[in-house]
């Protein structure tokens, strides 16, 4: 295999010792083309960024990654350089969130990648690479959630929308979209001494403390939400349903506190509370290019540039470790050729 084939990438392996106890760990390497999975599209890739899965992937934690060895990194943004798809190109710029990416299929924590065509998104007129992977896996599913509000029927007269984990990826985008949408935003986050400023730049009008929604409580509350878009599930969520308005919509994306929903029903049978999952891997083409096009219009890129640091690819590994101890917020793009 010629020279020019080789990349690096961080990749994902498992053992098992000799009682049959598996360990997954990963680690910078330098592979060639034939290390790559079938696809149609070969892309060179630009930049990743760095999702709470990324964080589990990364520190060897379970549930991501299920075939090894496998390329980390669920966000990937770079240029068709070979395609067998008549979709693409070579020279397209392109996009592609999910879809297995460090789940069964390489991924984007590497300067090369080859993929299915089917979910390739092109980069939108106006967003460049980089912001295209700092929006990434956490603005995209902002995004759906904020379009899923939408469909709920939550528009900003009907009242006042919450944002849980409010600092993290996710929230931080959702607070940036919503705000710009003309919403009342509350932002609720563990960090308002240390990150109320940047929650308020974002366009956050009140702060909450997280811890007061992470206790158990009543299975109805006052009603304070017209919507809400949560990052937090478990006790969280469901308070946040407990709280919000007859008639209005919760989004869940996700288990920063715990995969459990500890509710009643409640909320549903007496004020007719939606509440809509979010699923950004498996996203339909249709969706993730509604979406992407939201982003295009919708995204202040100066408040996205606001909130997101650009780290190399060795980096990663620290800003995994960060992620999964809560010290990051906003979004990390990784520059995979760095
Ligand atoms: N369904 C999907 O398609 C999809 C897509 C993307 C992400 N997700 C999920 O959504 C969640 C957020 O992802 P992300 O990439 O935005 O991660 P992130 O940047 O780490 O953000 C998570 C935020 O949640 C808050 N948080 C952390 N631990 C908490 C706890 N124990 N109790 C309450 N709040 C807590 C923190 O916000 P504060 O510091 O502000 O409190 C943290 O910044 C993850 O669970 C992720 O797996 C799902």
């Amino acid at each position: 295999m010629g020279i020019e084939t080789e990349f690096r990438a961080i990749v994902v392996d498992r053992t098992e010792n000799a009682e049959g106890k598996k360990a997954q760990s990963a680690a910078l390497r330098v592979v060639d083309d034939g290390f790559l999975m079938p696809g149609d599209v070969t892309i060179a890739v630009d930049y990743s960024s760095i999702n709470y899965k990324d964080g589990l992937a990364l520190m060897g934690r379970p549930g991501v990654v299920r075939a090894w060895p496998l390329i980390a990194g669920i966000d990937l943004v770079g240029t068709v350089e070979q395609s067998a798809d008549p979709r693409w190109s070579v020279g397209d710029p392109v996009i592609l969130n999910g879809a297995g990416l460090s789940e069964s299929h390489h991924g984007g924590l590497a300067e090369r990648a080859r993929v299915s065509g089917d979910f390739l998104v092109r980069l939108p007129q106006g967003i460049s690479a980089v912001q295209a992977a700092a929006i990434g896996t956490a603005g995209f599913t902002a995004m759906l959630s904020v379009i899923g509000l939408e469909r709920g029927g939550v528009t900003p007269e009907s009242g006042t929308v919450l944002v849980t984990g409010a600092a993290g990826g996710v929230g931080s985008v959702a607070v940036v979209l919503l705000a710009a949408r003309g919403y009342q935003v509350h932002a609720s986050t563990g960090r308002i001494d240390e990150l109320g400023d940047y929650l308020r730049g974002l366009g956050a009008v009140e702060l909450v403390d997280r811890a007061t929604l992470s206790e158990a409580g009543k299975p109805l509350q006052g009603q304070r939400w017209a919507g809400a878009v949560d990052s937090v599930g478990s006790v969280t969520l469901a308070n946040v349903l407990a709280q919000t308005n007859y008639g209005g919509t919760v989004t869940a994306c996700g288990l920063a506190q715990g995969a459990d929903l500890p509710a009643t029903v409640m909320p549903f049978i007496l004020r007719a509370v939606s509440l809509i999952g979010i699923n950004s891997v498996e996203a339909p083409l249709p969706q993730r290019e509604e979406a992407w096009r939201r982003l295009a219009t919708d995204l202040d890129l100066s408040l996205l540039d606001h909130l997101t640091q650009v780290i190399p690819l060795e980096a990663a590994f620290d800003a995994a470790a960060g992620i999964l101890a809560g010290t990051v917020h906003g979004r990390t793009v990784v520059d995979v050729r760095r």
